[in-house]
């Protein structure tokens, strides 16, 4: 009671270790993010998604051979539950997809006999069932939301391009499926961020691990952290062209609007992954008269911000201009965001498992204590 009254809230955990992990790993004052020790430069250049979910997973690359078994494991969990692409026909209208998402995640639980089992080798296959069915979910359920038919995986193709192509009902071009799993390996894992510290909280009650990923889902949904990307599309649309940018950015930060796709709790510089997001945004929309205006409004807010702000673009900046080239509606964009971060929260949940001890921080009271009780007769309003 003492110590409760003296302790001094950390607000929004800001520098809080939560804990230990061989995940990833975040240098927000040199602007490097690695994924088990790999620098993101690396494999955004070398590396696949599967290759990096393996990496996040087990701590060391695969073989050729341990990513050829890998991919065809993920490829082939991507089919869903009957009952569940039932279920899509009666979502109501209007409903937001990442909605859609939690609720298809929890409902996966309900059809894996393995729900209840989180030992290590469960734990493994439940990750590689919600990695290859959360972008089947987000992929099915478009379509059969719009009246169009399903699109099954193709086993030669990877997992994000299956997305794609699952989505689109489309074959992509080269630069589209190259932007695509761009866009999965740079979103795979980013430390202790507020969704994988959603997931590892469930995970350390022992939960199981759709619960954990439900609430890894819950909490990407907010515009301070993956909603971030669908805002940021809004606002480029909103802007409408390049030569309005400057009084629209003035308008909003006089107005201490926070500009969306910019600042970062742990980025004091650029965050190494709009650097990559940028290229194929420019390279996506270079050639396309619809589509390059979204370009440049984007560098234009980019040089307003860090002149203004001195604010540098985060992950969902170029990543909106990204989705739009890609054919994704902008309501979907923090589902594509999920898609590629299962791979980090199934990762931290199987490590928390495996050396747990529950979360459970302290708060300050910051009330009147003690108070005496009145009966309800004798209460004034
Ligand atoms: C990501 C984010 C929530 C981190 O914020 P944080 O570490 O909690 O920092 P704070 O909210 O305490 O903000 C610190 C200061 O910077 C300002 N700031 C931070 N991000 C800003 C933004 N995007 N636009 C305008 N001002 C911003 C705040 O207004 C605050 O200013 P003040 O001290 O004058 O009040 C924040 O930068 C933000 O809201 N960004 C926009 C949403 C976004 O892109 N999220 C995705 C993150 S990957």
């Amino acid at each position: 009671m003492e110590a409760e009254g003296r302790a001094r809230a950390i607000r929004g955990l800001e520098d809080v270790i939560a804990a230990e992990t061989r995940v990833g790993y975040v240098d927000g004052v040199n602007g490097k993010l690695y994924y088990a020790g790999y620098e993101i430069g690396d494999l955004a250049k070398h590396a696949g998604f599967e290759e990096c979910v393996f990496l996040l997973w087990n701590d060391r690359l695969p073989t050729k051979r341990e990513l050829a078994a890998f991919r065809d494991e993920l490829i082939s969990e991507m089919v869903l539950p009957r009952p569940l692409v039932q279920w899509f026909k009666r979502v109501p209208r209007g409903v937001h997809p990442m909605v859609m998402l939690r609720s298809a995640v929890s409902d996966l639980a309900l059809y894996d006999k393995e729900t209840e089992d989180n030992s290590m080798e469960a734990n493994r296959r439940k990750a590689a069932r919600i990695v290859a069915k959360v972008p089947a979910i987000i992929a099915g359920f478009y379509r059969i939301y719009n009246g169009k038919g399903l699109v099954p995986p193709d086993p030669k193709k990877s997992l994000a391009v299956n997305f794609l192509r699952m989505f689109t009902g489309r074959e992509p071009d080269k630069m589209s499926r190259e932007a695509m799993e761009l866009m999965f390996v740079l979103h795979a894992d980013h430390g202790f961020n507020a969704s994988t510290f959603a997931a590892r909280v469930t995970a350390s009650t022992l939960a199981d691990m759709y619960a954990a990923v439900t609430a890894a889902i819950g909490a990407l949904k907010g515009p301070l952290h993956g909603g971030a990307n669908q805002r940021v599309m809004e606002m480029l649309e909103g802007i409408g062209s390049p030569e309005d940018v400057d009084d629209y950015i003035d308008g909003m930060l006089a107005r201490k609007e926070r500009i969306m796709g910019f600042g970062h709790r742990v980025y004091k510089v650029e965050d190494p992954r709009a650097r990559y997001l940028r290229r194929y945004a420019e390279s996506l929309c270079g050639s396309d008269a619809a589509l390059h205006p979204y370009y440049e409004i984007s560098r234009r807010i980019e040089q307003r911000v860090k002149k203004a702000k001195g604010m540098y673009p985060n992950v969902d900046f170029y990543s909106a201009t990204v989705q739009h080239a890609l054919g994704i509606p902008v309501e979907y964009y923090t589902t594509v965001f999920a898609a590629s971060r299962t791979a980090g929260w199934t990762a931290h949940v199987m490590e928390q498992h495996a050396d747990n001890r529950l979360m459970r921080p302290r708060s300050q009271f910051v009330g009147k204590i003690p108070r005496r009780y009145v009966p309800i007769e004798k209460r004034k309003k």
